[in-house]
């Protein structure tokens, strides 16, 4: 089979090497793709923003699935695209429609639509430039902190959490008045803060039926115990333990049936994964947020962890046929660990060597590329993050170990990594 990937970080890689094992993948072309993806398959170099290039390319190369990694295409409605023009709607596509991918692309759709199927949830109200002053007033009296929400996509910085009502204002402000995430923050969803820990859950949907992926948490501060600037995710580990059997069991009744369900009574087109950010409070699910696509770095948690054949998933989520499907998972742990160039995730370098790329390791541990590019027969930093090192054991120490003994032969200019992954649950 013909397969086309878009997308070019770490997620990608990973989705990569998975696709690569597959029986049924030849040959595998990835667009943009990086220096780890042209191990798996051959990088195509195509603007995943670009329909009209991306339809050439499916038709000139008899393209058969087309799986989208990242969300942009989606919101931008790619899979409509596809679905309009008689040369291309036969492709497996992976990844929603336009309508779909807005449970990501607007945070407002998605909680209206959490709201109509019952699905907890932190209470919010929406404002814009026409109900401005009455957002104001609603947040003088709004209980500390307030969680505040660019609508549209933000590059992952449109939530702001206030710690009292000046800032709230003030940022609230910037947003609606002052455009700073652009036409994303011309609606603002302000939200109820909640206290608790997360845990990303990942969900395969044929708009009807479900697979539960493996579960993951991401650790997305900068500096080891979890404090300094927010980033993309410095790492990951799966198995969650707290994300115990009965927890799942209450994810699954509360949030994941009326998800599908809903998007299945809303007749909205929906072949692809929802990722599903939960918060556990008192020992109760509530959904932080849906993304119409999985994370990055969890899928290079996850995305190992899986045992069954990936095209052989797919093929299945476009037959709307997953309620035939039993899952496999490897019961060991599996930890990554992120890399970053220096200076991350604020201004950063590119372009230094990387070395130590080819040293043997155990086949317990993978490297999979994030921000990489082959030049000259080098391969260099291309990304703020740059590489990560996934591991597994049967215990997370031993795991963090493994990808630090990777690590440690690993070296360019200004190269930083957390060393505590997984650190909670040693
Ligand atoms: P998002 O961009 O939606 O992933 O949000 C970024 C992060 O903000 C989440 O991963 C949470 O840690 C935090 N967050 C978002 N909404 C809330 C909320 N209602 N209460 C507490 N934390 C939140
Ligand atoms: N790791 C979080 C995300 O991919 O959005």
């Amino acid at each position: 089979m013909n397969i086309l990937l878009l997308g070019s970080g770490g997620r990608e890689h990973a989705l990569a090497w998975k696709l690569n094992q597959s029986v049924w993948t030849n040959p595998l072309y990835i667009a943009p793709g990086n220096a780890g993806t042209s191990q798996c398959g051959i990088n195509v170099d195509l603007d995943i923003t670009d329909f009209d290039a991306i339809g050439k390319f499916c038709e000139e190369k008899k393209i058969e699935m087309l799986v989208v990694g990242p969300e942009e295409p989606l919101v931008k409605g790619l899979c409509d695209y596809f679905k309009s023009k008689p040369s291309l709607e036969k492709i497996f596509f992976i990844g929603p429609s336009k309508e779909g991918a807005q449970l990501e692309g607007s945070k407002a759709f998605a909680k209206a639509f959490m709201k109509k199927h019952n699905i907890p949830t932190a209470g919010y109200k929406e404002f814009t430039v026409d109900n401005y002053e009455e957002g104001v007033a609603f947040l003088k009296q709004h209980e500390l902190p307030i969680v505040l929400k660019a609508d549209g996509l933000a590059g992952g910085k449109g939530v702001v959490i206030c710690q009292n009502h000046v800032e709230a204002i003030a940022e609230f402000e910037l947003m609606i008045q002052q455009a700073k995430f652009g036409d994303a923050s011309k609606k603002v969803v302000v939200e109820e803060f909640l206290d608790g820990i997360e845990v990303s859950v990942f969900v395969l949907t044929d708009g009807k039926n479900y697979i539960i992926l493996p579960e993951a948490k991401d650790y997305k501060r900068i500096e080891e115990g979890d404090k300094g600037a927010n980033t993309g995710g410095m790492g990951a580990v799966s198995p969650v333990p707290f994300a115990t059997p009965s927890f799942m069991s209450k994810i699954e009744e509360q949030i994941i049936k009326p998800t599908i369900n809903g998007l299945h009574k809303d007749k909205i087109d929906y072949k692809g994964f929802v990722f599903i950010g939960v918060i556990k409070v008192n020992d109760e699910p509530y959904v932080i947020e849906y993304n119409c696509r999985l994370g990055d770095p969890e899928t290079e948690v996850i995305i190992p962890r899986l045992e069954n054949d990936l095209v052989g998933l797919f093929v299945s989520t476009c037959n709307q046929e997953l309620d035939t499907v039993k899952i496999k998972v490897d019961e060991r742990i599996a930890i990554t660990i992120v890399a970053v160039s220096f200076g991350y995730p604020l201004a950063y370098e590119k372009g230094h060597t990387i070395t130590g790329l080819n040293i043997k390791h155990s086949k317990d541990s993978l490297v999979f590329h994030s921000g990489t590019k082959e030049e000259n027969g080098k391969i260099i930093t291309n990304g703020g993050r740059v590489l990560c090192v996934t591991s597994f054991s049967e215990t997370v120490y031993e795991a963090v170990e493994k990808s630090r003994d990777v690590l440690e032969q690993i070296d360019y200019d200004g190269i930083y990594y957390r060393r505590d992954i997984g650190y909670e649950f040693l």
